[in-house]
C-alpha cells in the first residue's frame, strides 16, 4: 500500500511514517516545499538504515499514494485540502486533524460542519472516503517507533471498508483500533484530545492516551 502523510514534515507525521514503513508500507512524506519533504524522508531513511521513504509537495504525493493521510494544524484544514482534493478522489483519506482553539489549546473550537472530519468528508465529497484515526495518539510515543504505545486509536467514519482498512493500518503498527462509528463521532473523538492536553499538563507526561475497556479483544 502507498501511503501519502500530508504536512508529515511536523510533529505527528514522521512517527506514523517510521512504523508504517518498518511494517512494510510505502511510505510519501508530504509538504508545501518539495526541498522539506525530502529533506524529513532522508532523516527518517537515515534513522531506520533503509531508503522506505521518498518525499514530495503534497499534491504529488496524493496523487502517487493509495492511501492520504493528512497531518496538519486544523488552521491548515481547509487550505490543504483544497491543494489535493482533485488528487484524493475515491481514496481512503485518513483525517488526524483536531481543530483545537489556537487562542487556547486546552479548548476546541469545532466547525460548522461538527468535526474535523465531517468538514473534509463534505469538502472532499463522497467519493472520498474520510476516516478519523490517530487524534488522540501522542506524537511523542508516536516517534518512538521501537517503543509500544499503551493506548487505543478509536476510528471513524461513513464507510465501513475504509474503516476496515484503516483500522488493519493500525494493527500494522502495532497498536489496537477500535470501531467507533461513522464520522458523526469524530465530534467526540477530537474533542478528546483537549482532555488529554490538559491531563499531560495536570499530570506532567507528553503521551496521556485512552483506553476502551469491555469490549472484546
Ligand atoms: N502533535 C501531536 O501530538 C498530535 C496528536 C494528535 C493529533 N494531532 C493533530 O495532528 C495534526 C498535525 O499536528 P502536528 O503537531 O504534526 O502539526 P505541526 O507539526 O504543527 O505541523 C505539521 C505540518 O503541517 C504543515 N503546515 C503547518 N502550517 C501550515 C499551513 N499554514 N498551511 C499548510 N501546511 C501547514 C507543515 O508542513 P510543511 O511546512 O512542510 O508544509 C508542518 O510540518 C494537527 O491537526 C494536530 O491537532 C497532533
Amino acid at each position: 500500500m502507498k501511503i501519502a502523510i500530508l504536512g508529515g514534515t511536523g510533529e505527528q507525521g514522521p512517527g506514523l511514517a517510521l512504523r508504517w514503513a518498518m511494517a512494510g508500507e510505502e511510505i510519501i512524506i508530504g509538504s508545501r516545499s518539495r526541498e522539506r519533504a525530502e529533506k524529513v524522508a532522508a532523516e527518517l531513511n537515515a534513522e531506520m538504515g533503509k531508503p522506505l521513504i521518498r518525499g514530495m509537495e503534497n499534491p504529488q504525493a496524493a496523487a502517487a499514494a493509495d492511501i492520504v493521510v493528512l497531518t496538519v494544524p486544523y488552521t491548515a484544514h481547509l487550505s490543504t485540502l483544497k491543494s489535493v482534493k482533485a488528487q484524493v478522489q475515491a481514496k481512503t483519506f485518513i483525517d488526524v486533524s483536531v481543530p483545537l482553539d489556537p487562542d487556547n489549546p486546552r479548548r476546541m473550537k469545532m466547525p460548522p460542519a461538527g468535526s474535523a472530519t465531517e468538514e473534509a468528508q463534505a469538502y472532499l465529497g463522497p467519493e472520498t472516503k474520510v476516516v478519523a484515526a490517530f487524534q488522540n495518539v501522542s506524537a511523542h510515543l508516536l516517534r518512538d517507533h521501537q517503543q509500544a504505545i499503551d493506548c487505543d486509536v478509536l476510528v471513524c467514519g461513513n464507510d465501513g471498508e475504509a474503516k476496515k482498512t484503516v483500522i488493519g493500518l493500525v494493527a500494522k503498527m502495532g497498536l489496537s483500533a477500535i470501531d467507533a462509528g461513522p464520522a458523526e463521532s469524530a465530534r467526540v473523538v477530537e474533542g478528546l484530545t483537549s482532555i488529554l492536553i490538559r491531563l499531560n499538563i495536570r499530570y506532567k507526561v507528553k503521551g496521556s492516551g485512552i483506553r476502551i475497556t469491555g469490549i472484546p479483544r
